[in-house]
């Protein structure tokens, strides 16, 4: 029996999966992020632990015996947040989110202060990265700073109350800007570019390997005779792909969750991070993974519902299962700013083309429509460092709208396949790598593939229309920074 825990940014996931990889129990709590000034996004780490907690709680009471049988557990979670902690590991500030956009001045004095930065990151300096975080917090808050003696990513926080022990694998490390990715650790002189060393920093591990094992007193708690080995785990978007098997080239899938991703796992590395890809290492030895990442997809649709003081189910009803053709309306997606392709927090997002005929249909379709020219971006980009998608699984709360997959194919102008639902999240994926930190078990043989219940086709007519749109939808953007 294995768990994956997956500490999101809306929720922490937990599910309990059998030796035959199903998922027999799942739990979730919600998390609330805190927005101090515009374009700043912050969450109290005791809240990850409480809701962690909580959903552990909850197994015991409706799962206990299987929950006593768990031998491994996989942690996954939101990438770059920096939790900051003082000498007796507790944290010294609310963690700085992914989405969060105040360290845009700090990503040009890292490029400058470190020139060698893109090629050994093989990402650009941008504010969601955990690196210009700690630049801004020297410079604003120089008592936190100096007090700081360790920096963990969220997950590697959840997992040092887990366990008592400071480790982070080598994915999530990726989207630190302090990994040297090629190598697969630290790189000394990233570190020193803000002011740290390796005593800042948890050891590394890869995604599949043992890190720590559940402290005695936890394992009690949950009823567990032997406390489980804790695998390395992975950042949300890798053990997402871990879960649906994409762990080797071709197997490139988008995710359309709170953010949004194209991704595609490589097993060299393909950056292009002049035109903002992402380069983080695989939760597989040897792979990488190359990305274009959105910040606003599924998160487009919840703040239409909030707009219209309606459910995302209400909203998308009425928009019956695929498109007739593109709405007479434009969106730009950048409600948090923008990575792919733009690197730009200032930006915001925007409707276009408005009139007295503009129903809420309209505008729900070009909200969806908007995260699908976005990722189309994301797919130039990766084109550009040599990278062809001929199809791609979806992954993501945003998966479980036919309208949207239809939408994003004929964008696309590839196949999208979707799955039946539980196993394709990050916290099977977690549960995963939980298994085979255990058992060392041949890889392919436990990163599946799970079942495709349904593909969507492009449809000719459509892929012209939305063709013909996109580079109208581009001229909508103007820099703000
Ligand atoms: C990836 C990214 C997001 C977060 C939150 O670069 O910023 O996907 O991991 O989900």
């Amino acid at each position: 029996m294995y768990l994956g825990i997956d500490l999101g940014t809306s929720a922490v996931k937990t599910v309990l999966v059998d030796d035959a990889q199903r998922v027999i129990a799942s739990e979730s709590r919600p998390l609330a992020t805190v927005s101090p000034q515009p374009g700043h996004y912050e969450q109290d780490p005791t809240q990850w632990i409480d809701a962690a907690f909580a959903t552990l709680d909850a197994l015991k009471a409706s799962h206990g015996n299987e929950l006593a049988a768990v031998e491994g557990i996989g942690l996954s979670g939101q990438m770059h947040g920096a939790t900051l902690l003082d000498a007796s590991s507790k944290p010294l500030r609310p963690c700085i989110l992914w989405n969060d956009g105040r360290s845009a001045a700090e990503c040009r004095i890292l490029e400058l202060r470190w020139p060698a930065l893109r090629a050994t990151t093989g990402n650009k300096a941008m504010p969601g990265f955990t690196a210009p975080k700690l630049l801004w917090v020297a410079a604003h808050e120089p008592d936190v700073f100096a007090a700081t003696k360790l920096v963990l990513l969220p997950k590697a926080y959840l997992r040092l109350v887990l366990s008592g022990e400071a480790v982070e694998d080598v994915s999530d490390a990726s989207g630190s800007l302090w990994l040297d990715v090629a190598r697969r650790d630290w790189s000394d002189a990233a570190l020193a570019a803000t002011g740290l060393s390796r005593d800042h920093m948890p050891r590394l591990v890869e995604g599949c390997a043992p890190a720590a094992r559940l402290r005695g007193e936890l394992a009690q708690r949950w009823g567990m005779a032997k406390p489980p080995i804790i695998a390395g785990g992975a950042g949300d978007n890798p053990a997402g792909a871990v879960g649906i098997g994409a762990i080797r080239p071709g197997t490139a899938f988008v995710s359309l969750g709170t953010s949004g991703a194209l991704l595609a796992p490589t097993d060299r590395i393909a950056a292009n991070p002049d035109r903002v890809v992402h380069t983080f290492c695989h939760a597989i030895p040897g792979m990488w993974i190359q990305a274009g990442a959105i910040l606003s997809a599924a998160s487009c649709l919840a703040w239409a519902a909030r707009l219209f003081g309606a459910t995302e189910a209400e909203l998308l009803a009425p928009l019956g299962s695929r498109p007739q053709a593109p709405s007479p309306v434009s969106f730009l997606p950048y409600l948090a700013g923008e990575r792919t392709p733009h690197d730009d927090p200032a930006v915001r997002g925007m409707l276009d083309g408005l009139s007295h005929g503009t129903d809420r249909a309209a505008i729900v379709q070009s909200v969806l429509e908007g995260v699908a020219f976005a990722l189309a971006d994301c797919r130039d980009v990766l084109a550009d460092a040599g990278i062809a998608i001929a199809e791609a699984d979806v992954i993501g709360g945003g998966s479980r709208s036919p309208f949207w997959l239809s939408v994003l194919a004929s964008v696309l102008n590839v196949p999208v396949h979707r799955f039946a639902g539980g196993e394709t999240g990050a916290a099977f994926g977690a549960a995963r790598l939980g298994r085979l930190a255990v058992t060392g078990e041949a890889i392919p043989a436990i990163c599946t593939r799970p079942q495709r219940v349904e593909t969507f086709e492009p449809d000719a007519k459509l892929v012209d229309a939305y063709a013909e749109r996109l580079p109208a939808w581009r001229e909508l953007y103007r820099p703000r920074h």
